[in-house]
């Protein structure tokens, strides 16, 4: 398969092609979603949740981003994969980032990196771009700043911020630019503002790609239903389902039977 590179994502911009993204974290998982065809996977730090079971991404390190993302990038032949910085991995200074950002690249093999923020990190993203490391930016509701806004419903919503956010980023280098929970219309506006191609999520259709946290989409947290996602199967009742007829199968000795045996 051919490789979707950082030119192949900003082609599709220009082509009219929708990409397609979703969060991976593991082996078995990412080579699924490589073998499905998706454009790009997003190690993200959502893994802070959805892997550790913690209620913010805040306490995720570089160390664990690099453990899963060589994991994923161990998997990928064909998607553009693109590795979350952690919180206070890429605030202190444009050096610090880029050093980070330099370990991210060389001990998993990705492609990309993103960060959370705009205008206030427009000189870091300048710093990992002039190192040729690709970086996305990441507007809108940005969990990493969930101190500060109190709470994740207070999301970033002032059109003139965001489109000044979103031009910064751009001009600073960011190769695309990751849209979380923005209205329709401002992501829309946003999106034929700059030439770079936008990823949204819970931010309507008219971005030029899409992304949703996978272990959501595949509806594996019973109690995370919000309005933006969409279910595309039901894993965790599937899981159970399949779990307890193991279980009731080895309490009653059914199996293993002969053919699950060597004789
Ligand atoms: O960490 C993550 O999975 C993300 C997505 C929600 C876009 O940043
Ligand atoms: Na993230």
């Amino acid at each position: 398969p051919q490789k979707f590179t950082v030119p192949r994502f900003l082609a599709a911009k220009e082509k009219n092609q929708k990409i397609t993204m979703l969060t991976a974290y593991d082996y078995l998982s990412a080579k699924i979603l490589d073998d499905a065809g998706l454009d790009c996977l997003l190690v993200g730090d959502t893994l802070g949740m959805v892997v550790q079971g913690k209620s913010t991404t805040l306490p995720v390190t570089v160390d664990e981003m690099i453990y899963h993302g060589e994991m994923v990038c161990r998997a990928v032949q064909r998607a553009l994969v693109i590795v979350d910085m952690p919180f206070m991995s890429f605030h202190i200074s444009p050096a610090q980032a880029l050093e980070n950002a330099g370990r991210i690249l060389k001990e998993t093999g990705a492609d990309a990196v993103k960060l959370e923020g705009g205008v206030n990190q427009a000189k870091t993203i300048e710093a990992i771009a002039a190192a040729d490391i690709p970086v996305m930016a990441h507007l809108g509701l940005k969990p990493q700043s969930v101190r500060a806004i109190g709470s994740m419903g207070k999301i970033q919503r002032d059109e003139d911020q965001l489109i000044a956010d979103a031009l910064a980023a751009e001009r600073a280098g960011a190769f695309g630019i990751l849209l979380e929970m923005i209205t329709a219309p401002i992501a829309r506006k946003i999106t034929e503002t700059v030439t770079v191609p936008t990823i949204g999520i819970g931010s309507g259709s008219g971005c030029d790609g899409q992304v949703l946290v996978t272990p959501d989409m595949l509806g594996m947290n019973a109690e995370f239903h919000p309005r933006f996602l969409k279910k595309y199967a039901n894993f965790a009742a599937d899981m159970k389902t399949a779990v307890q007829a193991y279980a009731s199968e080895v309490r009653e000795g059914t199996f293993p039977d002969a053919s699950h045996s060597h004789s």
